[in-house]
């Protein structure tokens, strides 16, 4: 399963580019509100930084002005995928940039009759938005659970990007129910490394090896990070 970060922040991006752990990026206009640089500025970086996809979201409600957004955003990069809501508008234009070979993620997914027309008209990602519909006491990988049986019942190509993640737990859930892609605020990033026991056994470790008054097999040095390695 593929990785993305759900950020407009690129500094936040290049973390988890340094990390190695994630395979592209996903943007929306929240999050671009929520970047505190210029979004054109974020935007332009993070092309540069990620040579996987980069999801960039069209402003128009339209057909006419979602062609027009989607067609300039297409150019900015071969690694962009462009972002439209799953409305009618949206389907219409899906049709016709799907012709143009332009790669469409469909957002603002939330049932799995949505994500089967989107589907059928040659969307390259499908963005259900898990967390929301768990907000509203909905359980949101029900609809994942559903859409991926349908995808796999016809063979649908379009890619699963389980969107709206608030937690490790929706990762786990997406590898299990064979999502492609599960795009991750920097604070699940983050979180899907650590585990209490891991810290507190490799402190065991280090420190039953320093009270061995053993040598090492090889010349380590102590750092802040490792303090008690014995030189
Ligand atoms: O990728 C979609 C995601 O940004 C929505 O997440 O947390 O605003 O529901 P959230």
């Amino acid at each position: 399963m593929q990785l993305f970060i759900d950020s407009a922040i690129p500094e936040e991006v290049q973390k988890m580019v340094d990390l190695g752990i994630i395979d592209g990026v996903t943007t929306n206009p929240t999050l671009a509100a929520k970047a505190g640089i210029p979004y054109k500025e974020a935007v332009t970086k993070i092309l540069k930084m990620v040579p996987g996809d980069v999801s960039l979201e069209v402003l128009s409600t339209d057909k006419d002005g979602m062609l027009n957004e989607a067609r300039q955003l297409a150019a900015m990069g071969k690694n962009v995928v462009v972002k439209l809501p799953t409305t009618e508008e949206g389907l219409k234009a899906l049709k016709i940039l799907k012709g143009e070979e332009v790669r469409i993620n469909m957002t603002l997914v939330f049932s799995a009759n949505q994500a089967l027309l989107v589907a059928k008209l040659g969307a390259y990602f499908v963005s259900p938005f898990v967390g929301r519909l768990d907000d509203i006491g909905h359980t949101g990988t029900e609809v994942i659970e559903e859409i991926r049986q349908i995808y796999n019942n016809y063979a649908f190509e379009t890619k699963i990007l389980f969107a709206s993640v608030r937690s490790p737990l929706h990762v786990k859930d997406a590898a299990l129910m064979g999502c492609d892609i599960a795009t991750c605020p920097y604070e699940v990033l983050e979180k899907l490394v650590k585990h209490p026991l891991t810290d507190v056994g490799l402190s065991k470790f280090l420190d039953d090896f320093a009270k061995s008054g053993q040598e090492s097999l090889v010349n380590y040095a102590p750092t802040s990070q490792n303090p008690k390695s014995k030189p």
